[in-house]
């Protein structure tokens, strides 16, 4: 069955809706987007990844009115058949009559889908340790994203679904997720700065962290780190939390079965999809 998608608020079957080729979006990349869970029906923190959103336009100056946004994604859902899974919904600055780097103020375009998606059972990821090559502004969550497209489809040839980025040795986050790991029984993450995007899940994940009272820091963090630690997660609005088995191309100590992993794991399934 085809996709159930929406284009400038007319929500249609996705094999009807025509895109321009002078869409900014198709030219230069220019333009945002999120990825927003919903389970039985409902969105799972639906206004954060508004408000994400708001902030991915500010910082890249596309006008667009946040509350069209919000009407168009709930029309998906609610057109949709579909109790859990996600929406893709992206925002570009539109469509230009010449191809210039320079924009106008222009009337922007909204594109989204919808798709059906079940959060459970998901194996532990394969990664390899791979060279952050991205821009300097991954707080936004931009569609320009060769940087992360390039390195997962190199890791993807080495058997990897996931690969783990560093800037000069220093961890960032994993293609499209966050990442924590365990040393000593206490829980790290990378903090928050423009070389990751500021994670929904992640923000969840330590608001469990933080209710249980469990050892925790955000900081700045290198391989070294790594190899010391006894478990790596990653984090997602598609993934939740889900551990590393093996990083192909680094030596760790990584044991499968961790206690504070599983006791964030129960946390974020109760929390949220129950
Ligand atoms: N990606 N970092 C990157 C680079 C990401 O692309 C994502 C999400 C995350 C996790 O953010 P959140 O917890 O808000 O989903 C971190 C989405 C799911 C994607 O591009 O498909």
């Amino acid at each position: 069955m085809p996709k159930l998608a929406s284009y400038n608020g007319k929500v249609d079957s996705i094999e009807n809706i025509k895109v321009s080729p002078m869409s900014r979006a198709f030219l230069f990349s220019d333009s945002v987007y999120e990825v927003i869970s919903f389970y039985k029906n409902k969105f799972i923190d639906f206004e954060t990844h508004l408000d994400r959103l708001n902030h991915s336009l500010n910082e890249t100056k596309i006008s667009c009115s946040i509350e069209d946004c919000k009407t168009e994604i709930v029309k998906l859902l609610n057109e949709s058949k579909f109790e859990d899974g996600y929406i893709y919904f992206q925002v570009s600055r539109g469509v230009d009559s010449i191809r210039s780097h320079f924009f106008e103020e222009s009337d922007c375009e909204r594109f989204g889908f919808v798709e059906e998606f079940s959060f459970f059972n998901q194996s532990p990821l394969k990664v390899m340790l791979v060279d952050d090559i991205r821009w300097k502004r991954c707080d936004i969550k931009s569609t320009s994203l060769l940087g992360n497209v390039l390195q997962m489809n190199d890791a993807k040839s080495a058997g990897c679904n996931e690969i783990l980025m560093h800037r000069n040795g220093e961890l960032t986050e994993g293609g499209a997720s966050n990442i924590f790991f365990v040393k000593d029984m206490t829980i790290f993450t990378p903090e928050l700065s423009p070389n990751i995007l500021p994670g929904i899940t992640r923000h969840q994940v330590i608001k469990i962290i933080k209710d249980k009272k469990l050892n925790f820091e955000e900081g700045s963090y290198g391989i070294d780190d790594l190899k010391e630690a006894s478990s790596i997660w990653f984090t997602s609005t598609t993934k939740g939390i889900i551990g590393v088995e093996k990083i192909v191309n680094l030596e760790t100590k990584i044991n499968p079965e961790c206690e504070l992993l599983e006791i964030c794991k129960n946390a974020f399934v109760k929390k949220y999809f129950s």
